[in-house]
């Protein structure tokens, strides 16, 4: 049977994501920890919508667990033709007192899991020339941004990876889509890595989408073909505008006003 493979699908943009999918008649396969949620969310996509929704637990933390999530899927004989890397987590603070076993899972989880289900699944999506791959960055990708340097740089590494991999597949006939949010009302921030004053100082005011807006956003992008979209109108002004200013300056700027608010 064909899939939609959904990683990060328990919660926020995923889950958003998992229902206006479901509502298109997609096939899922929903993967996250929280094995409970993902019983629950398939349960009632099936219902609601008559569709077949699988779900595999999984740590994508652990190296191990991209190659795991193959093997199951080729055992319950399910053919991912769309794979949406949305899986993700942050980190706020100074990056010398972070936790460093912490920033490091974060870069499996955003990055090393990433192409390892890209490498996994794309063979076959090539073989039967049919399939896609969305794979979610952040606004965090355009500029460098103080305080959250590890996340912003591993979206960053997200970018640069699809935008070359949207290259290599097109002759393949295989789709790939950067698609970047800005910040979105999930519980992104709500992490331990991400509860705290940096975390508060660094969204503070910020333009905000709610996850149904940005799934249906990114479900439009892929409609269209897109191979390149930043979620809303007003981030989107903001890459345009970010690219005119030297990267240097913007974490400059960044660094001290969040210096600021800080202090207050
Ligand atoms: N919210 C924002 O402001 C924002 C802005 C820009 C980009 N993004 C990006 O959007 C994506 C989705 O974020 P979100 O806002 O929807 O966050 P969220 O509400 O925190 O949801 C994150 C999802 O990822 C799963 N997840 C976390 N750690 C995991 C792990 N180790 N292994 C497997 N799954 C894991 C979570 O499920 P479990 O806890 O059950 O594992 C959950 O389903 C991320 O890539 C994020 O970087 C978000």
């Amino acid at each position: 049977m064909d899939v939609t493979l959904i990683t990060g699908a328990s919660g926020g943009i995923g889950e958003a994501l998992a229902t206006q999918l479901a509502a298109r008649k997609h096939n899922l396969l929903l993967v996250a920890r929280s094995a409970d949620k993902l019983d629950r969310l398939c349960t009632q996509l099936a219902e609601s919508y008559g569709v077949q929704a699988n779900c595999i637990p999984a740590d994508l933390s652990k190296p191990e667990a991209a190659g795991q999530i193959y093997e199951e899927c080729r055992k319950k004989k399910l053919t991912v033709t769309l794979l949406i890397n949305n899986a993700g987590i942050g980190s706020s603070g100074e990056f010398v007192k972070n936790d460093r076993q912490a920033e490091l899972e974060m870069l499996q989880l955003n990055n090393a899991s990433l192409v390892a289900l890209c490498h996994l699944f794309l063979p076959n999506m090539i073989a039967s020339r049919k399939g896609g791959i969305i794979n979610v960055a952040s606004l965090a990708a355009f500029f460098p941004s103080p305080y959250m340097a590890v996340y912003a740089a591993s979206k960053v590494f997200v970018r640069s990876f699809t935008e070359a991999l949207t290259q290599e597949c097109k002759p393949y006939g295989i789709r790939v889509l950067l698609f970047s949010p800005g910040f979105t009302s999930t519980n992104f921030m709500n992490t331990p890595a991400n509860d705290n004053a940096w975390g508060k100082a660094l969204t503070d005011g910020a333009y905000t989408q709610t996850a149904q807006q940005v799934a249906i956003e990114m479900i439009q992008a892929w409609e269209k073909n897109e191979t390149f979209h930043v979620s809303g109108r007003l981030n989107a002004w903001s890459v345009r505008l970010g690219a005119l200013i030297p990267n240097a300056t913007i974490a400059r700027l960044f660094a001290s006003r969040k210096r600021k608010q800080m202090s207050r």
